[in-house]
């Protein structure tokens, strides 16, 4: 078996969206971004990355790369499942983080965690996502900016 750890962040400011694990939650605030800006599928990537040793988003998908501008969080986290086919490797489970003073995520849980597994392929009940304020500490708590966590556990196709 092998981990991988996520992380990421981004600013907030008013007039943005706010799309977590692909589910728009509204907001006051949104997230400013060249993508969508999806904290936690660009951690959830990275974690997938790491637990295979392969680089970090930045490495497969450069946003200096015009094929890449704008482009879902979702394709993204596809493909990185892709590449962990390749290495037959499989997603055994998955535990988030997002650090976001408001509005509170648990109504949305639900819906995140359903369609992430949609995009994982995986159970719902090897998918979790906690919330947790920064208690309006540091730039995060001050409501400028919004971070998230992901590890997960991933092991060999057919074990
Ligand atoms: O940060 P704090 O300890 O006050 O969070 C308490 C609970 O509030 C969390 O465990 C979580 O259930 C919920 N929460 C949330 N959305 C947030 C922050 C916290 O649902 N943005
Ligand atoms: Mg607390």
């Amino acid at each position: 078996m092998r981990v991988g750890f996520g992380y990421d962040c981004h600013r907030l400011a008013s007039g943005k969206k706010l799309i977590l694990g692909g589910i728009e939650i509204p907001s006051e605030l949104g997230v400013v971004a060249h993508s969508d800006g999806d904290v936690l599928i660009h951690a959830l990537c990275d974690a997938i990355l790491g637990s295979a040793s392969l680089g970090d988003i930045g490495t497969h998908f450069p946003d200096w790369d015009k094929r890449y501008e704008g482009i879902e969080s979702e394709k993204i986290l596809v493909e990185c499942m892709d590449m962990l086919r390749e290495r037959r490797l499989k997603v055994v489970n998955v535990d988030a983080t997002i650090i976001l003073e408001q509005p509170k995520l648990g109504p949305f849980r639900k819906s995140i965690i359903e369609n992430l597994s949609r995009l994982l392929k995986i159970p719902e009940d090897k998918i979790s996502v906690k919330a947790k304020t920064k208690e309006g500490m540091d730039s995060v708590g001050k409501r400028e900016g919004i971070e998230a966590y992901v590890v997960i556990l991933v092991d060999e196709e057919g074990s």
